[in-house]
């Protein structure tokens, strides 16, 4: 194709401002999708993404437009994932576009991670087509958040458009603006072949399809590929693009999106953001932006029943195929027996991960609370990166390091004091604050990342009702006063238990969680003690009394049926205790201790 007639771009929005509904409707005015073989969201298609409604990987469709200049266009729309877990797969989607998309709920109003896309968007140099959606909804205040938009984009109110995703109304127009208002693609047809890898999913029938755009030179069928950050070269099986079904090319040209099937195995060897270039005839320059995904949350995960540990073990290697980001080494505790110390993104990218373990593998699984990755440098100068509290050296401790980032929370100005309040609360620091219009801020803070990852999001959306948005990204790191606390029961810590918190936070702590087990562990034959220490020191204590247990003096009169059902309901609660130590514990009481309420 000519890549004059090309228009390479994506939709940015938050989740549920109707992204894929509008998706829905561009593929079926395009007429790529027939009426009848619609189905809502066509392009989401992991069964976990529809359900949660959010998208998760991101894909591109190549869609033929006649414009009102009577030219066919081919519009290559890239989805990009909304969330701000996967804020670098949505950089290199946007890398892979000259424009795009604003989609704003005209009932809502622009959220925080769709305005740090937004951003993104503008560093990227893309021509930005703002849109309020909905405005069939009664609720819609299009004149209200059109003026926002213009605001924050510096354009004028009249040049945002007004669409209806659900009815249709508008999305032509749309159609003809994204042809007249984003710049054709300009590559080197001449020079060799290098495209940017944006996406890569593992599939079980072809292997890994790995995303791309190309900037300058042709892929073609007939060659080798090579992978630049890794020199590794590949067997080009078949060249497509999606339109949406799979559909095979002879090549891919200037500003063209597709995808190639290579002989490679996993995701890890066909990562987003690198160049592919011919192993023939490299290129000799990277293309810029690549960046190997770097855990940020660590978390352990344990097969409720141990003789599951294979099947978590399969299961991880299986989804790390499809996720690059995704790590994990086995590791064991004392409380939980074998598991996984895990890898993540983010908060939401381990809540996914759970939940397919759980769905797709059939698993139960307890996570231990969520942790933040610390450096750790003795009076020696030797250094430790710790993933896991349990692992924290001994000693003398020169200095501790934690990851922190720059969080930028939109809210509508009445609840500016009880955010004030959380982030101040969770060690925060606050670096600026805008009116984006006369009733909605932007809050701008430095926060350790650790305060974020525990119930940080909950908390923000109870005081605000559900109405405040956050987004955060990486900024490095800082040196805090943190100390580990262990809990121990009967004078044995309890691995699981072990958290790294801030010294002022550490005496709550250490109350709370020494409370909440006296509550969750049942009484034992003898006086077990829970306490919370740091190092040597207790820094809190309680007391599970003893008694003998005897459930069926409970029992009045003779009720042989009732004491019968208690009696099992007692051994299967048997089956589910853990021993630490000589101290019972159910499992019940690991999972409650765990969660975070
Ligand atoms: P993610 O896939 O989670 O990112 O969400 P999304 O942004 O793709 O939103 P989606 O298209 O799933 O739409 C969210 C909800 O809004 C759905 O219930 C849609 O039916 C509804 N919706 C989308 N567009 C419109 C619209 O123009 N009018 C009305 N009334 N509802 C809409």
């Amino acid at each position: 194709t000519d890549p004059a007639l090309i228009r390479n771009f994506c939709i940015i929005a938050h989740i549920d401002h109707g992204k894929s509904t509008l998706a829905d409707r561009i593929l079926q005015l395009t007429g790529v999708v027939e009426d009848r073989q619609m189905r809502a969201q066509y392009l989401d298609r992991m069964d976990i993404e529809r359900e949660r409604g959010i998208t998760i990987k991101s894909q591109a469709v190549r869609l033929p437009y006649k414009a009102v200049d009577d030219a066919t266009y081919v519009l290559n729309l890239i989805d990009t994932p909304g969330h701000v877990d996967f804020s670098y797969e949505v950089s290199r989607s946007l890398a892979a576009c000259e424009g795009a998309v604003l989609l704003v709920d005209a009932a809502q109003g622009i959220e925080a991670q769709t305005l740090a896309n937004l951003y993104m968007a503008i560093e990227n140099d893309l021509a930005i087509i703002p849109v309020l959606n909905k405005i069939d909804l009664p609720a819609a205040q299009p004149e209200k958040y059109a003026a926002e938009l213009a605001g924050i984009i510096g354009c004028d109110p009249s040049d945002v458009l007004k669409v209806s995703a659900k009815t249709g109304i508008g999305v032509d127009d749309l159609l003809n603006e994204i042809v007249a208002k984003i710049p054709h693609p300009v590559g080197d047809p001449d020079a060799p072949a290098r495209a940017m890898i944006f996406d890569s999913v593992y599939d079980t029938y072809r292997g890994v399809v790995t995303y791309v755009r190309v900037v300058d030179g042709e892929l073609t069928t007939r060659e080798r590929i090579q992978m630049m950050s890794s020199k590794a070269t590949h067997e080009m099986l078949e060249i497509g693009v999606s339109s949406p079904e799979p559909t095979k090319v002879a090549g891919l040209g200037v500003g063209e999106v597709g995808y190639l099937i290579t002989g490679v195995k996993d995701v890890r060897q066909s990562r987003v953001g690198d160049t592919v270039t011919s192993a023939a005839k490299p290129a000799a320059e990277i293309l810029s932006g690549y960046r190997d995904p770097k855990p940020m949350v660590f978390s352990g995960l344990y097969p409720m029943d141990g003789t599951d540990y294979p099947v978590l073990r399969d299961a991880l290697e299986k989804l790390q195929l499809n996720d690059a980001a995704l790590v994990f080494e086995p590791e064991t505790s004392v409380a939980l027996g074998f598991g996984f110390r895990c890898g993540f993104l983010g908060l939401l990218h381990l809540e996914i991960t759970r939940a397919r373990l759980e769905r797709e593998f059939n698993l139960d699984l307890i996570s231990t609370a969520p942790n933040v990755v610390y450096q750790v440098v003795m009076e020696d100068g030797t250094e430790y990166t710790v993933t896991n509290p349990s692992e924290y050296p001994e000693g003398k401790i020169e200095e501790v390091r934690e990851p922190i980032v720059r969080g930028t929370v939109l809210s509508p100005a009445e609840f500016v004091g009880p955010i004030m309040e959380l982030c101040q609360g969770r060690r925060g620091t606050l670096l600026g604050m805008d009116y984006l219009s006369e009733d909605r801020v932007e809050m701008r803070y430095t926060l350790p990342l650790a305060e974020i990852v525990f119930d940080f999001f909950d908390q923000l959306k109870s005081r605000t009702r559900g109405y405040a948005s956050l987004d955060y990204e990486p900024q490095g790191e800082q040196v805090a006063d943190l100390v580990k606390v262990d809990i121990l029961l009967q004078g044995e810590a309890v691995d699981a238990f072990s958290a790294i918190v801030h010294k002022e936070k550490s005496y709550a702590y250490g109350v709370e969680m020494t409370k909440k087990l006296r509550e969750l562990i049942p009484r034992q034959q003898y006086e077990v003690p829970v306490q919370a220490a740091i190092g040597a020191r207790v820094i809190a204590r309680e007391n599970i009394r003893a008694i003998r247990k005897d459930v069926l003096s409970k029992c009045y009169g003779g009720d042989i049926s009732r004491k019968r059902k208690l009696l099992e309901k007692q051994k299967e609660g048997k089956k589910k205790m853990k021993m630490v130590g000589r101290v019972e514990v159910p499992q019940e009481a690991f999972i409650s201790a765990l969660s975070a309420d």
